[in-house]
């Protein structure tokens, strides 16, 4: 099996700068949606047909081949353009469209097992909605078999009253697909050459045509406005939360709970409410994450847990315990077993195992070795205004309250900054560093002052 995805509309409906097909769902490129499940169905081959947006579409969509449909004269005429990609194929080709991704690959199996199983010409797949408006309606003979499909801005009355409509997804045997199309004509409300009339085509040449209804309508729902794209996510949210709940995560309120779809957790984590796993997150066991937390393409380990905080593109080991008010920043590695408390920024850095940031630390361009402990206000000072620099810390440095770490510096093992410190040259190993200029209490200066 081979597949067609029709990508070039222009998505008008969006009111957007961007192709609708790149509108991300879940995080994810509604087009890329549609690619995954029909590679999963067991697809061998991926054509895209793009127009509108295509040098966009090329550069976020990989793994396919691509077909460029300059002018978006229809559903059928962007089929015809990929006519020369399938010459030496034969059996059977499955259409999609790349604005439906809530569509799943278990529906996609159904209905090429029910194409292949009838030995039709064409297979379409049906779906009963709420709503049909904007859809092609499928028009059954009196037996019940397929009659025709008539758009809604062709539909008469009656013909709007049907519930039933095209899914826009189909399995055609190739080469009879291609002859019939090259039949279809644009004399229609749009002016178009209308995919669904190659059924008809092949129908009146006496071919067989099957209808497959999906279960559940909203696997075939298409995306043509941002409240249908609304209505997707928060379909393809639940989807995943249920995913993930059925692999034993715990997720305490699924409302306000916002997984990607490529997102992995662990056994027996929690989820806490208003939390964002992004991207490719991977979470581990055991974790606690939330309440209020984002993790963007973060790695994370098993018994980690975090509240109230923001982390993007790093690692955080096993055990890691962060928040309230963490903002993990790109390029870090927290080891095992740090702990980070209230509000500290950490950025391209590494923190070794153990190590104790609990409060009010700036931490940029570091690397610091494990068993440190940072006291409260410890500032990282790694930007001269033009040039970033790096500071070293050892294992086991202390760095008491309010000081400042003024890169490039290196602080070697064992040692001990006083507190309010401005340190500007390097302290070798086990040295008390003191950098402040020293107290004077001058005696009776209040009584004299009156
Ligand atoms: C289409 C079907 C309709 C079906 C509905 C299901 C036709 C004529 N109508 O309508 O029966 O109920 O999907 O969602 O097929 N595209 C191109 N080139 C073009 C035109 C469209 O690549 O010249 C692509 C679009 O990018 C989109 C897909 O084809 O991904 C469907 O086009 P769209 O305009 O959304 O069709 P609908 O009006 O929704
Ligand atoms: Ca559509």
């Amino acid at each position: 099996m081979e597949t067609i995805i029709l990508a070039a509309g222009k998505g008008t409906r969006m009111k957007s700068k961007l192709p609708k097909v790149l509108h991300k769902v879940c995080g994810k490129p509604m087009l890329q949606h549609v690619i995954d499940a029909a590679k999963s169905t067991g697809s061998s081959r991926e054509v895209v047909v793009i127009g509108n947006g295509a040098e966009l579409v090329r550069e976020k969509i990989s793994g396919v081949e691509f077909v460029l449909q300059a002018e978006q004269l229809g559903t059928g005429h962007a089929v015809l353009c990929a006519k020369e990609n399938f010459s030496n194929s034969a059996g059977t080709l499955m259409i999609l469209c790349g604005d439906t991704p809530l569509v799943t690959s278990d529906l996609l199996k159904k209905l090429s097992d029910a194409h292949e199983n009838s030995k039709a010409a064409a297979t379409v797949l049906s779906a009963e909605l709420p709503d049909a408006t904007g859809y092609g309606r499928i028009i059954r003979e009196a037996d019940g078999s397929f009659k025709k499909i008539v758009e809604h801005k062709d539909a008469n009355d009656t013909e709007k009253n049907i519930r039933e409509v095209n899914a826009g997804i189909y399995c055609f045997d190739i080469q009879k697909l291609f002859g019939a199309l090259t039949q279809v004509k644009n004399d229609n409300a749009q002016g178009e050459y209308y995919l669904p009339d190659a059924l008809t085509i092949l129908k009146n040449s006496g071919e067989k045509i099957s209808v497959v209804t999906a279960e559940n309508f909203s696997d075939t729902l298409g995306i043509n406005s941002r409240v249908q794209l609304a209505e997707a996510e928060k379909i393809l949210r639940q989807r995943k939360n249920f995913e993930l709940m059925d692999s034993g995560v715990t997720i305490l309120d699924p409302a306000t709970t916002y997984i990607d779809s490529e997102v992995e957790i662990g056994q027996d984590t929690i989820i806490f409410p208003n939390t964002y796993l992004e991207g490719k997150t991977k979470i581990g066991a055991d974790c606690e994450i939330g309440p209020g937390t984002k993790f963007t393409n973060m790695i994370v380990g098993d018994n980690v847990q975090a509240q109230f905080s923001y982390c993007h593109d790093s690692e955080i080991c096993d055990g890691v315990i962060l928040g309230p008010y963490v903002h993990i920043r790109p390029g870090s590695k927290i080891s095992a077993k740090v702990k980070i408390g209230n509000f500290v920024e950490v950025k391209n850095s590494t923190v070794g195992e153990g190590s104790k940031l609990p409060h009010l630390q700036y931490i940029g361009d570091t690397d610091m070795g494990a068993g440190c402990n940072m006291g409260c206000g410890t500032i990282t000072v790694n930007y001269d205004g033009k040039k970033k620099f790096r500071t070293t810390i050892g294992d086991n440095v202390f760095v008491g309250c309010n000081s400042n770490l003024v890169a490039p510096v290196t602080l070697e093992d064992g040692v001990y900054v006083a507190a309010g410190s401005t340190i500007t040259k390097d302290v070798p190993k086990n040295n008390l560093a003191v950098a402040r200029s020293r107290q004077t209490n001058i005696e009776n200066w209040a009584d004299k002052r009156k």
